[in-house]
């Protein structure tokens, strides 16, 4: 008997995680049981609960009891039972799972590269939660770590990217980026390397000496400091925080060199942002990568875009990962015990940005 473990957030204090036992799923024809290797946490997955009735994430992996939700993780997974012919036991996939050892998914689409779980509750969000690429047999474990912390990061840096410098990049003469410390916040930095505009940090004043050894910013300033920067050059927004009163002041602090409010992350808002007809200069636009990606696909773009992608991902985590100094430290959990803490840090903001949590749900 397979004992199997899922992560629960109670959906009215997303700071509340729990740990409960669910019986093994037994497989319908077409089904297949995946066994969770490893999976990241990040304020990311934070941000998926946050926005959980807004865009759908709820649904994807329903949870045992009413008033609960399943915040889903990125990461590994191997299939140790299948009654899909197509999908055979012993296939590694990357994809998007539950904070869970297990997983059973109905493989549609089955092709060389990957496959998607059609289970009949995963609808309503973008093709790209419901992928599974399949994997080398080997595991790499630093690789794979840095994969599941970085991937869905660094695809929103480089689509976030792409989609300002499309628009010339509303012809900033400097970004400004806030929640600086977060992963997907100097990934774009990175990203936007090819314009000339400084890219200056807004950040805690706890994280300001982690945001200046990173060397993506010209400049980093307390969230405080705000009004230090200089409100005569045109600037880019990018928004990292989410948070509505730190919005408001940028806004009223630049005026109309405000060229361009980007709102990428959430890391300081508790729920999906409302329209602000008061707000100074132009609203906000919220820069969706998942929504991005699809596009791409409509457009026959995918793969050549994989393509570029792939190459600049390689570049990007070579550069974090560098083992003389690397942006992060990997801290390895084992088992889910420990999830309800990380989660608990991500929602009080206590959470430190030079740690990488990985989970592997199953290693003893
Ligand atoms: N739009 C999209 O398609 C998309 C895709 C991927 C990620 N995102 C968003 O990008 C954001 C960053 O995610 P990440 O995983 O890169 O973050 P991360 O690396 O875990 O970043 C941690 C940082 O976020 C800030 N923070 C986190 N929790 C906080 C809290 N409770 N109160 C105050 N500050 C808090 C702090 O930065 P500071 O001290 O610097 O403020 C902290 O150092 C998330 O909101 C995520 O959802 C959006």
């Amino acid at each position: 008997m397979t004992r199997c473990f899922l992560v629960e957030s109670l959906k009215s204090d997303l700071g509340v995680a729990e740990l409960v036992g669910i019986p093994t799923p037994q497989l319908d024809d077409g089904e297949v049981l995946a066994r969770i290797e490893r999976f990241a946490l990040t304020t990311n997955n934070m941000t998926y609960a946050v926005y959980g009735d807004a865009l759908g994430y709820w649904n994807l992996f329903p949870a045992t009891r009413t008033g609960y939700g399943c915040m889903p993780a990125w990461g590994y997974a191997e299939i140790i039972d299948s009654k899909a012919s197509d999908v055979p036991v012993g296939t590694r996939v990357f994809g998007y799972f539950p904070i869970a050892t297990h997983l059973k998914m109905r493989p549609t689409k089955v092709t060389s590269r990957s496959f998607v779980d059609g289970a009949g509750h995963r609808t309503g969000t973008p093709e790209v939660y419901n992928l599974y690429e399949l994997q080398p047999q080997e595991a790499d474990p630093r690789h794979d770590s840095l994969i599941a912390i970085y991937r869905p990061l660094f695809i929103t840096s480089y689509t976030a990217a792409d989609y300002l410098r499309d628009r010339d990049f509303f012809d900033a003469e400097q970004f400004v980026i806030s929640s600086a410390s977060s992963k997907t916040a100097y990934g774009t930095a990175y990203c936007l390397a090819d314009s000339q505009a400084p890219k200056i940090a807004l950040t805690s004043a706890r994280n300001i000496d982690f945001v200046n050894g990173l060397g993506h910013y010209a400049t980093a300033h307390e969230y405080t400091d705000l009004t230090s920067l200089d409100a005569t050059k045109r600037t880019v927004y990018v928004d990292l925080s989410g948070d509505p009163a730190l919005r408001r002041r940028v806004h009223e602090h630049f005026g109309d060199r405000l060229a361009f409010d980007c709102l990428v992350g959430s890391t300081q808002a508790d729920g999906f942002p409302e329209e602000d007809a008061s707000l100074v200069g132009p609203a906000p636009v919220f820069f969706f990568a998942a929504l991005q990606l699809d596009a791409y696909k409509a457009e026959g773009q995918s793969r050549t875009f994989m393509q570029r992608y792939q190459r600049a991902e390689r570049d990007f985590l070579e550069h974090v990962g560098r083992p003389e100094r690397p942006a992060i430290e990997l801290i390895e959990h084992t088992g889910l015990e420990d999830a309800a803490t990380v989660i608990a840090g991500f929602h009080d903001g206590s959470t430190d940005p030079a740690a990488g949590h990985i989970f592997s749900p199953n290693a003893e």
